[in-house]
This record gives C-alpha cells, sequence and structure tokens, in this order.
C-alpha cells in the first residue's frame, strides 16, 4: 500500500478545531451549547476595513501581487510597528502571508533542518502549532514552562537551562496564549539577557496579541536593538481588527524576508490582494473600532474573572492580554470526581453544554498536581453570565 510521510505523520493539531466540531455536532442534535473554544473575537470586521476590500473587488485589485506584499501594505506594517513598538523598519525587511500562523512553519524551516538534531525551544501550555510543526519539520520540540506561579511570564533561568549548542530558535509568545498572561518589562529584560547569551540563536517573537494587553504597556522584543538582526518579528490583522478569516499576517527580518518570500513563492504564491487592501486600512485606517473592541475584551475579562473567582474549586489568576483564561481547576476536578481537567471538559459539554478547552489541547501538563482549562471570552457577557452560572450548578450539586 502507497504510505503516508513520515513528516505527515508527525503533524498535529489544533484541537479547538476538533472540540468545535464536537460542539457543532451538539448543537445539529438540537442541545444548546455556550461555547468558549475558539480564539478569535465575536466582531465583524470594521465597516471601513470592508469597504477597502470591496473596493479592492470593485476596483480590479484582486491579481496575483508580489509574493512579499504590495509595498502598500508593507509600508503601512512599517508604519505600524513605528506607531505601536517606536521601533523603525524598512517595508523590505516586511513579508505578507495569509496569517501569522504560516510563517511559524516558514521560520522553522528556515532556520533548522530536517533530522539533524536541530532543536527549537517554545512556550508549553503554548499555541498548539509549534509543537506540530517543530516535529513535522524533522526539529527537536524544546518546551519552555509557563508557570502559574510565574503569574504566566517567562523564568529566564529556566530559558537559559534548556539552551544548548543546538539551539536553532527559540519562539516566545507575549500576550500569550493559552494562559492570557504577558511578559512585564523587568522579566523580558531578564530573558533578553538570555538571548543576548546566546547569539547563534534565531527568535520568533509571535506578537499577534500585541494590541490586546490590558494593565501593563505591551513590550515587544523588536524594542531591544541589538536582537533585531535576528528577531523574527509576527504579527498580524486577526485579533486586533477581527480578520481571521481574511488571512493577513506578516513577519519581519532583513536576512529572512528574501527566505520567507520564496517559501510564499512556493506555497500561497502571494496573500489574497483583497486582504491585503482591507490590511493597508486596518493598519492606518481609524482605529476607533479597534479601540471599542479592546475595551470590550476587557470589560468582559473584568467580568469572567470576578464570576469564576467565585465557582468552587475554581481559582483564576487576571490575565494581562489576549481574551483568554486559564482557571486552575484542580479542587473542582476533585468535587466533581473527573479524572484530570479534560474528563472535566467533556462532562462540561456533555452535562452542562458549556464547551472549553483542556491544558492537554496546549501541550503536556506543566505539573500533574494542576489542572486547568482554556476560556475564551470573545464571546457576549450573557454567555458569559449564562456559561459561569451553569458551571456553578453543576459544581454545587457535587458539594
Ligand atoms: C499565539 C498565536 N499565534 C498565531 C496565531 C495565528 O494567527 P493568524 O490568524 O494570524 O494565522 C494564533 C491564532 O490563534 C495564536 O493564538
Amino acid at each position: 500500500m502507497a504510505e503516508i510521510s513520515e513528516r505527515s505523520m508527525r503533524l498535529g493539531t489544533e484541537n479547538a478545531f476538533v472540540v468545535l466540531a464536537q460542539v457543532n455536532e451538539l448543537i445539529r442534535e438540537g442541545r444548546d451549547v455556550i461555547s468558549f473554544c475558539i480564539g478569535q473575537p465575536d466582531f465583524e470586521t470594521p465597516p471601513n476595513i470592508k469597504e477597502a476590500g470591496i473596493k479592492a473587488i470593485n476596483g480590479g485589485r484582486h491579481g496575483y501581487t508580489p509574493s512579499s506584499g504590495i509595498l502598500e501594505l508593507r509600508q503601512a506594517v512599517a508604519d505600524y510597528i513605528m506607531r505601536t513598538r517606536s521601533v523603525k523598519i524598512s517595508p523590505e525587511d516586511v513579508v505578507i502571508g495569509a496569517g501569522a500562523k504560516p510563517f511559524i512553519m516558514y521560520s522553522i524551516l528556515a532556520t533548522t533542518d530536517f533530522g539533524v538534531g536541530d532543536e527549537v525551544i517554545y512556550p508549553n501550555p503554548g499555541f498548539p502549532i509549534y509543537e506540530s510543526q517543530i516535529r513535522a519539520m524533522g526539529a527537536i520540540p524544546v518546551p519552555l514552562n509557563v508557570r502559574q506561579e510565574n503569574n504566566f511570564s517567562l523564568d529566564a533561568g529556566e530559558l537559559d537551562s534548556k539552551i544548548n549548542k543546538n539551539t536553532k530558535l527559540i519562539i516566545i509568545n507575549s500576550p500569550h496564549n493559552p494562559t492570557g498572561g504577558s511578559i512585564p518589562l523587568h522579566d523580558m529584560k531578564e530573558v533578553v539577557d538570555v538571548l543576548r547569551k546566546n547569539p547563534r540563536c534565531w527568535i520568533f517573537a509571535d506578537e499577534i496579541y500585541s494590541q490586546l494587553c490590558y494593565d501593563q504597556k505591551f513590550v515587544s522584543l523588536s524594542q531591544f536593538d541589538d536582537l533585531r538582526e535576528r528577531l523574527i518579528l509576527c504579527d498580524g490583522a486577526s485579533k486586533t481588527w477581527a480578520m481571521t478569516g481574511w488571512r493577513l499576517g506578516f513577519a519581519v527580518n532583513q536576512t529572512l524576508a528574501p527566505v520567507f518570500s520564496k517559501w510564499v513563492t512556493n506555497t500561497e504564491s502571494c496573500a489574497s490582494q483583497i486582504s491585503q487592501w482591507a490590511a493597508v486600512e486596518a493598519f492606518s485606517g481609524p482605529q476607533d473600532h479597534a479601540i471599542a473592541m479592546k475595551k470590550s475584551f476587557l470589560e468582559r475579562r473584568d467580568i469572567i474573572v470576578e464570576l469564576i473567582s467565585e465557582l468552587p474549586g475554581v481559582k483564576c489568576l487576571n490575565p494581562g492580554g489576549a481574551f483568554y483564561i486559564w482557571p486552575d481547576v484542580t479542587e473542582a476536578c476533585n468535587i466533581t470526581g473527573s479524572k484530570d481537567s479534560e474528563h472535566f471538559r467533556i462532562r462540561l459539554l456533555e452535562e452542562v453544554g458549556v464547551a472549553v478547552l483542556a491544558d492537554i489541547h496546549f501541550g503536556t501538563r506543566v505539573s500533574e498536581n494542576e489542572q486547568h482549562i482554556r476560556f475564551s471570552y470573545a464571546a457576549s457577557v450573557e454567555d458569559i453570565k449564562s456559561g459561569i452560572a451553569r458551571i456553578d450548578d453543576f459544581l454545587r450539586r457535587h458539594i
């Protein structure tokens, strides 16, 4: 029989999509499910951005573009980086892609070789695509734990202990999916000291939640000038402007820009031209909608954290960014006789119709004595209130 490649067999997935399929199945069966699964804004793309996309279609601007993207957008990205990070970059160093996600694969491809022992450090728990792509590209995944006791920031000492002569790439994600943690300036400086000691390692800064940082100023790795040469700065339109389905992201690095462009030529050819013109408007047009969405996420974060902290057996930190919370449900598992967070998650879905994700969907548990689930609070206040009330009922039935 014809065989499937080892590379493909190594591919993981994003379990949010798997759980979403379960949720949709239950809804089709007529069940009433409140979902906190999917990591995307629950808003429509702002009207001025939609209009820019429609204008591109009607103006006949829908053919291929250069693989690196239209110059107008690369310039808009450079202006956006200046506005949000006070960092000057050249549009020449920017490559546009179909979302931020493809740059995870391109960066691993550009910095490691298959099966030769190259190592990539990535956050655990973390966006599942990191580990999946590291494995599929034949590199060795080296998890770096993101711990509750560190407020879901990074421990520079732990990072230091993971780096060796085989380390080729270090992935850092702040604000962080799935915990919502964001690395404060003090911790980031310690991380940067470790990075400085290791000048052969590339750094991938996944800053897709850069504009959703609530309690403190967003700290970008691009602000440390001496790292810039080997820093791959990645961000995009999905989360800030509610544009997940438009598929538009970018990466910035002077040396790797031509390499990324070549990978884009070899894969998607270019990002959709329509989405590129819409993104010019997103990055450079009026920001009132983006600001209003952020304000709404913050209000919802405060509501969900307050409500969830009142649940018996649940502890929840107040995370500083993105739209996720990562409550500790160890005691709630004990109360309800659930074997672990995944069993607890399944019971929430089946018994009270509340869909969340479990820690195992984002890597290996940092400690078997600590069970977590993830809520995306990109949901209506009404859903947040009734979803948490259902969990409250479920828990109190077992006390
Ligand atoms: C940490 C992280 N990086 C990257 C992405 C991908 O974003 P995009 O929609 O731009 O591909 C996501 C999406 O959920 C994410 O959570």
